[in-house]
């Protein structure tokens, strides 16, 4: 899993400790202490182009009860329903081949839908169901599985697409004649309005920004089934990567323009974001089941779509299972029904449970499989540094001036002892610490590049009092002895999920710790995950889990440096204020600009090592630990890739091809469809 690039190795992180500020009784950076190896599978790798392809059947078919609404006249045939040329899924590379209709996957998830408008930034609640929604314009959840011939993003809604010669326009050829799953055209229209209408539209809170490709990036139609970006960069490959899952997955425009207030003198911006209630149902989605019903805080079901528009190389209409089901509870209980065989996924990834899922699996008689995974989940604490937005009082501000401050971040980071912490939640070589930055665990990391500061109460300690910190009334905790604060304790709201309970015991762990050398982190735990405490801009200090991709971090670029005005979430700007950036964030920008237009991965490599060489110098993010986690899926389904990861390039609900799974017949009748004979839109 680890590949270290001695080759970039010359970053001269020793002479750190020769600089400035770097006192004899200050703990200097050292190297990251190499982590326990852990039982992953090794994994079959297949060639791109046996994956899948985009290609012509001369038949196609669908499951007999579905034939049968299509004979009684009430949807087109599946042919008609299907592109010209679908996405053929090649099921020789599949573990278990070609499979049979029918059959229910059941989910859980910790989320609630916000509703179904995604195009203004909404997501669907998590736990595959926002995966199941929103398909995008490229596919990079399966590339994991990737041999290196070719290790590239896939196609989805965009089947092909060629650089121009000079390296700046890439054209990109959509599906044809495919259809959302209320039997309407997708076509450009459809990505036109989510660029022009949410990217563009500075009061759209959509998850990219015109400037996310790169400023000054263009998209126009050329024509219904052709788009074109122009990019200020040469042969900006990187770019390829954001146009996959949550940045790039366009709504259905004829449901969504009549409500933007563009269009609709009765909409405002807020009518417009929340528009698609999550009960209005079915949704409206490419995806390969829709949902169907939705019942507040207790389930969702979602059934196949009949114009989904990929195929099994036999012909085949995906997908196989005909039900998905999320029951809405919390993660948790997504470990403790699966384990129990009463649900049929976990991405177990809570610490506290892994050595009760680890018995389970041993025993013979598990109803599940267990898939270990690489070290991928990152926590973190963040310290918020914007001027602009939030915080905008004298106290906030004088806050955000200290967060902004290299050396309090520093005595931030070695109050903390990763090691202890880790180890509280679960014994073993589960977790590792974290230095923030690039994942240990990902191909690009070079252990030499970065400056890892290590657990050292006492440099915080020298550090807290150069910054001119003082206990002055004897209470244990440090006070501000100039600025508007003066006189005051040093606290500091610390924002957390309360919906995971690793994220509880970390912010356990990081106010004792704090306390340790004198700073007091109020806890603020929110009961929702971190979305709207983040967009709020509202805290000082947050732990948060980097799903964000830090372990392929080609994925996520600008989670790395402040190249837009909404990142990294520690640090953003509004669209009128942009952010006041630190001289060492201009550089992580150039950095992150020259990677996204660098061809050659070798030199790519080493560009990601210069980056993270300023990033965990500058203590940009404040790692708390990495913890590897499990796929868990119950024996009845067919086509699970052993070795699957929770988390590489997205999560395992997109990386493992839910819509290759299949269940034996005889397997099927174990749980009965909740809507047995449903098709969204159809009545019976
Ligand atoms: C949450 C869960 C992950 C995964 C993702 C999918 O983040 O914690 O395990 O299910 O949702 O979006
Ligand atoms: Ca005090």
């Amino acid at each position: 899993m680890k590949s270290v690039l001695k080759s970039a190795c010359c970053l001269a992180v020793l002479t750190l400790a020769a600089g400035p500020g770097f006192a004899d009784n200050l703990v200097g950076p050292t190297t990251l202490p190499a982590a326990p190896p852990l039982p992953t599978g090794d994994v079959q790798k297949v060639d791109y182009d046996e994956l899948m392809s985009v290609k012509a059947l001369d038949h196609y078919s669908e499951p007999d009860w579905v034939t049968k609404l299509v004979e009684a006249g009430k949807l087109p045939p599946v042919q008609d329903r299907l592109p010209t040329k679908p996405i053929v899924m090649n099921m020789d590379v599949a573990p278990d081949g070609v499979g049979v209709y029918g059959g229910v996957l059941r989910h859980v998830t910790g989320g609630r839908p916000e509703g179904w408008n995604w195009d203004a930034g909404q997501h669907q609640g998590w736990g595959g169901l926002t995966m199941t929604a929103q398909e995008c314009l490229v596919s990079t959840g399966p590339m994991w599985e990737l041999s290196d011939k070719k290790i590239e993003p896939l196609p989805d809604l965009a089947t092909s697409w060629e650089w121009s010669k000079d390296g700046h326009q890439l054209t990109m050829h959509l599906l044809e004649g495919a259809k959302w799953s209320d039997g309407q055209p997708f076509s450009a229209d459809d990505v036109m309005f989510y660029w022009n209408d949410n990217v563009l539209d500075p009061q759209v809170p959509a998850r990219i920004t015109g400037d996310t490709l790169g400023k000054g990036t263009t998209l126009e139609k050329v024509d219904a089934n052709t788009i074109r970006f122009t990019f200020p960069q040469a042969f900006a490959v990187a770019n390829l990567y954001k146009l996959a899952y949550l940045n790039f997955c366009p709504g259905p425009e004829h449901i969504l323009k009549p409500l933007h207030p563009k269009y609709n003198a009765d909409a405002t911006y807020d009518s417009y974001v929340k528009a698609l209630k999550p009960e209005q149902v079915p949704w409206v989605t490419m995806g390969p089941w829709v949902v169907t019903q939705y019942s507040p805080d207790q389930y969702v079901v979602a059934r196949r779509n009949p114009y989904y528009f990929k195929v099994d190389n036999k012909g085949n209409q995906l997908p196989y299972l005909d039900e998905v089901q999320w029951r809405l509870s919390t993660w948790e209980d997504r470990d403790v029904q699966t384990l129990a065989g009463n649900a049929d996924w976990t991405n177990m990834e809570n610490p506290s449970i892994y050595l009760q899922g680890v018995r389970g699996a041993q025993d013979k008689n598990s109803p599940n499989k267990l898939y270990w995974g690489p070290r991928s989940l990152n926590w973190r604490l963040e310290a918020n540094m914007s001027k602009t937005c939030g915080a905008q009082d004298a106290d906030g501000q004088a806050i955000r001036d200290l967060n902004r401050k290299l050396d309090f971040r520093r005595a931030l980071t070695q109050a903390l002892d990763r090691q202890a912490m880790g180890q509280a939640l679960v014994r073993g070589p589960f977790t590792a610490p974290y230095p923030g930055g690039i994942n240990p665990e990902s191909g690009v990391f070079n252990t030499d590049a970065i400056a890892y500061y290590p657990y050292s109460p006492e440099t915080s300690k020298t550090l807290l009092a150069g910054l001119g910190f003082k206990d002055t009334d004897g209470d244990g905790i440090l006070n501000w002895t100039s600025g508007p604060l003066a006189g005051q304790n040093l606290d500091l709201d610390l924002h957390f999920t309360s919906q995971r309970t690793t994220d509880v015991a970390l912010a356990d762990s990081v106010v004792a710790m704090l306390h340790e050398v004198g700073i007091r982190a109020v806890p603020k735990p929110a009961p929702t995950l971190m979305d709207p405490v983040r967009d709020s801009c509202e805290w000082s200090l947050m732990i948060d889990r980097g799903d964000r991709s830090y372990q392929v971090p080609i994925t996520n670029l600008d989670t790395f440096a402040p190249v837009t005005y909404n990142v990294p979430v520690w640090h953003r700007g509004t669209p009128d204020r942009p952010q006041e950036l630190l001289p060492f964030e201009k550089k992580l920008v150039e950095l992150v600009d020259a990677i996204r237009a660098e061809p050659d991965s070798q030199k790519r490599t080493e560009l990601f090592s210069e980056l993270d060489h300023v990033f965990t110098e500058n203590v940009y993010q404040i790692g708390l630990i990495d913890a590897s986690s499990a796929m868990i899926v119950n024996n009845r389904f067919k086509n699970v890739v052993p070795g699957t990861p929770v988390l590489a390039y997205q999560f395992a609900e997109k990386g493992a091809m839910r819509e290759r799974f299949w269940i034996p017949k005889a397997e099927q009748s174990a749980v009965p469809e909740l809507q047995p004979g449903v098709l969204p839109g159809i009545s019976k």
